[in-house]
């Protein structure tokens, strides 16, 4: 049975036999409005520094439905959550980061750079992050780079089958890259937990690529500036789901729920949904 298939008869399961169906089929909107998936991109990266606890533990406050994380890795093999692939710009360091040992990374002011109250941040491993929030929180998991980091796609996939979190009652864990390739290796290696593929490019959306995505990918995530009601109506058509981003603005957030995407990635999470 397929991955897609798999999953989506479990959910059906679980609704046939829920005794809230009926309340769940007729609550698919919030007033007008269809409801989203809530990303909080890097954690609530608007107010709190991206990819700490600091961020991560504000997105959970704030009723996220998800925190999304970028993973690389330490020169020593370690997984670690940072976005970019030098620790320039968001440490009090320097270089790249599968150069610097964990011990190196983890010595590092991950929090200065976004206000003194955040002092004392640090670089954290994709275990630590794992086992704090997961069952609190949905994990959006972003292979970041991964061709710099051979083998990486096998040393995720490892961490979660340890903890019994590559079953499709994980609940919510979604593993994305730009890396396509990548992508393809993690629904090998995972085949029940959901991946999606990254672009910004609108070479990417034609139907021959979203069908080619579709024969592994669950969803299809680009920036919000190539996102049009038709992408949105193709992307389902082809039984993939759609979430965008980065969201910085109440204008984007409103531009992506009329556009009726499934999630909404945004350094923001209460211009998603004001209520949180
Ligand atoms: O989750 C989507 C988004 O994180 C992709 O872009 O550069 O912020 O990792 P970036
Ligand atoms: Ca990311």
């Amino acid at each position: 049975m397929s991955k897609k298939l798999l999953i989506g008869t479990g959910v059906a399961l679980s609704l046939i036999f829920s005794p809230f169906s009926q309340a769940f089929a007729v609550d698919q909107t919030v007033g007008e409005r269809k409801q989203v998936e809530n990303v909080a991109h890097r954690g609530a990266t608007g107010y709190a520094p991206e990819n700490t606890i600091a961020a991560f533990d504000l997105a959970v406050d704030m009723k996220a439905d998800y925190i999304e994380i970028d993973v690389q890795r330490s020169k020593d093999g370690k997984l670690v959550l940072i976005h970019d692939t030098t620790v320039d710009r968001t440490t009090d360091g320097t270089g790249k980061v599968g150069d610097l040992t964990f011990e190196q990374l983890r010595s590092l002011d991950a929090g200065s750079w976004k206000g003194e109250q955040f002092v004392g941040e640090l670089i954290l491993t994709f275990e630590e992050i794992l086992d704090r929030y997961h069952g609190k929180i949905g994990i959006l998991i972003e292979l970041k780079a991964p061709e710099l980091y051979p083998g990486i796609e096998e040393q995720v996939a490892e961490v979660l089958k340890e903890r019994n979190l590559d079953k499709p009652q994980n609940e919510k864990i979604i593993i994305q890259s730009f890396n396509f390739e990548s992508v393809k290796r993690v629904d090998q290696l995972l085949p029940q937990v959901p991946v999606g593929v990254l672009t910004s490019n609108r070479a990417d959306t034609t139907f021959e690529a979203l069908q080619e995505f579709s024969t592994y990918a669950d969803w299809f995530n680009p920036s919000y500036g190539i996102v049009t009601e038709e992408l949105v109506n193709q992307v389902h058509s082809q039984g993939m789901q759609i979430g965008s981003w980065t969201v910085r603005s109440q204008e984007a957030a409103d531009f992506l729920l009329e556009m009726g995407v499934d999630a909404i990635i945004s350094d923001y999470p209460d211009y998603v949904d004001p209520r949180n």
